[in-house]
């Protein structure tokens, strides 16, 4: 492991508990391949790789370690010029947001996503590959990230707290062929109101939520998706991560898609990185080092 990155996801499960204890914690990782399994061909010791997909999958262990085992469905070369650091922090966002953006949705170029949380890890990741993408796209965010998000390439970006959110969301975006929603607990209506007619809304994360109106959402003929990265990790007829990563990696190394790292973490610190992925507010990625 030469670097790891932390999510909120593996915070949640170390919370849940583990069937048995020791549990390694961690889902992304970006490496050295030391070893190769006997069956193993396309990767050779010395490789540099990245992934993800460990933890969440809940396979033999996390990447909060100096070494780990990584089934190679979960796998990618890391390309030249793609730092550890940076593939391992975009490796969980960045699958979730092409699965939501590209597979889910299908985004297309000139198309308008609204995506909220713009600083956050897949927030920030979505708006680069939205861009990328050739589609434009509306986020929120504090004030104190505005500049930044912009930089990312979001068109616009509102400030989450104000009263009349979902109005100023439908002006901005004119109606968002594409809604991708990490909360929605709290937005599932809004996104609703905000979606175009044929509209998508692809949720990754949010406890319980209602629907008051659902003729207003038959209307407009929407697509809802539903996605968890673990599912992806773990569920026989999900597609492989790999491929998915290998074009993230690529984008990178091209800088079409920027990764921000907001800060790193020495690996025994890993507690201070659970605390801080749950309870700060930061721009993009904490990472880990050996
Ligand atoms: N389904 C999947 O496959 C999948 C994959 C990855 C993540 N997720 C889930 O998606 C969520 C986001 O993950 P992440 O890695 O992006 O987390 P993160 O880096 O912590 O980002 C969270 C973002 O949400 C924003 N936010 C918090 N409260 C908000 C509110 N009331 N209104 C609007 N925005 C708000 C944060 O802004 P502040 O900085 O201002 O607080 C931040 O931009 C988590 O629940 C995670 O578990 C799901």
């Amino acid at each position: 492991m030469r670097a790891a990155s932390i999510n909120p996801v593996d915070a949640v499960l170390r919370e849940q508990g583990a069937p048995r204890v020791p549990k390694t914690t961690g889902s992304d990782i970006a490496g050295v391949v030391t070893a190769v399994g006997t069956d193993v061909d396309a990767y050779e010791e010395g490789d540099r790789v990245f992934a993800t997909g460990l933890h969440v999958g809940r396979f033999a262990g996390g990447s909060f370690a100096d070494f780990a085992v990584v089934p190679t469905d979960l796998l990618a070369p890391l390309p030249e010029g793609v730092d550890f650091e940076e593939g391992a922090a975009v490796a969980l966002v960045g699958v979730t947001a092409w699965r939501a953006m590209v597979h889910h949705a299908r985004l297309e170029p000139g198309a308008t996503a609204f995506i909220h949380g713009g600083n956050g890890g897949v927030g920030h990741v979505a708006i680069g590959l939205a861009d990328a993408l050739g589609a434009t796209s509306v986020s929120t965010a504090r004030p104190e990230y505005h500049d930044a998000v912009r930089k990312l390439g979001a068109e616009t970006v509102l400030d989450y707290t104000r009263d009349d959110l979902t109005e100023a969301a439908v002006e901005a975006t004119g109606g968002a062929d594409l809604v991708l929603d990490s909360m929605a607990g709290t937005y599932f209506e809004m996104d609703v109101e905000l979606a175009a007619f044929g509209g998508d809304v692809s949720v990754i994360a949010g406890g319980e939520a209602t629907l008051s109106d659902v003729s207003a959402a038959r209307s407009k003929e929407l697509d809802i998706h539903m996605m968890s990265m673990s599912n992806l990790a773990t569920h026989p007829d999900a597609p492989d991560i790999g491929p998915i990563l290998a074009r993230l990696g690529r984008l990178v190394a091209e800088d079409r898609l920027e990764v921000v790292i907001d800060r790193t973490y020495p690996l025994e610190d890993a507690a201070a990185a659970h605390r801080a992925v749950v309870e700060e507010s930061f721009l993009g990625k904490i990472v880990l080092t050996p």
